[in-house]
């Protein structure tokens, strides 16, 4: 009896450890499903973004320059009293400082630092550093104490032109403005240049460009580079001469794409961005 009632014990106790596993083994798959976090990621389709009109127009710019056989050059941001005035033939007094409406720095001696006005101070930079000939364009940000509007910001862009070389003429400064604007625009755009003034060139012109429909639009400033600004650079003027251009990027990204006023350039509104 003993004997009988030993075996139905061990084979009761087995179908109870057989079944306690696999209630156990089920209620651990239980739990690991339970807890289990989706990691996977589902791409549909890659969203990139792009680059900025203004971006897009100066990469344009330093793509045709470059074609046109010139180097790109950069200088910094904030300026000396020296490189952004006085080395460009604008002493203290002279008038032509009050139309850059400039905004200083807490800095060293009172109004000697600045953010740069425009990129003029950069062709300083690059004589002072490049033995000539130098072909040179520099873009860059530039700021203003200006109310924002319609057609102006505090803070744009522009992009300076610098050729300094020997037997260097006026007539090269227009071939080079004509050059430029039917490769940037197209064939069927032509240039102008009305007598103007700038106290770091001289002669010195505006130019215009004509579109398809006959409408002209005013670009820029440009001249020869003034005998003073040379010797400001560390070039010989008796030995070489030069021509230098500057002009507007946000401008030129308004009138290519149509934008009406300036100031949605820089909101950063998904909805405009995307259109360019
Ligand atoms: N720096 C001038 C401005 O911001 C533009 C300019 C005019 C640049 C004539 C030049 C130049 O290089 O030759 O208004």
């Amino acid at each position: 009896m003993g004997q009988l009632l030993n075996t139905a014990s061990l084979a009761v106790n087995a179908a109870l450890q057989t079944r306690t596993a696999e209630l156990e083994s089920l209620e651990i798959s239980a739990r690991v499903a339970r807890e289990a976090l989706d990691l996977s990621e589902f791409v549909t389709r890659r969203k990139r973004g792009h680059t900025h009109i203004v971006t897009q127009a100066t990469q344009r710019l330093e793509d045709v320059f470059i074609g046109l056989g010139f180097q790109i050059a950069e200088g910094p941001e904030v300026e000396t009293d020296f490189y952004n005035f006085e080395a460009l033939n604008m002493p203290k007094s002279h008038p032509a400082r009050s139309e850059f409406d400039t905004m200083f720095l807490e800095y060293g001696e009172p109004n000697s630092v600045l953010l740069r006005t425009h990129t003029s101070p950069v062709q300083i930079r690059v004589m002072q550093t490049w033995p000539p000939p130098i072909y040179a364009i520099m873009p860059g940000r530039v700021f203003r104490r200006d109310t924002p509007d319609a057609t102006h910001m505090p803070v744009f862009h522009q992009i300076e032109g610098l050729v300094i070389d020997r037997g260097i003429t006026f007539a090269h400064l227009a071939g080079t403005i004509e050059a430029f604007t039917k490769a940037f625009f197209g064939s069927d755009f032509t240039s102008r240049l009305r007598p103007s003034f700038f106290p770091f060139t001289e002669p010195s012109a505006e130019f215009d460009i004509r579109r398809a429909d006959g409408e002209w639009i005013e670009l820029g400033g440009c001249g020869m580079v003034h005998p003073n600004v040379l010797i400001s650079g560390g070039i010989d003027p008796e030995e070489f001469s030069g021509f230098a251009f500057g002009f507007g990027i946000d401008r030129m990204a308004k009138e290519r794409h149509n934008v009406e006023d300036i100031r949605e350039m820089y909101t950063n509104d998904l909805r405009f961005l995307r259109q360019f």
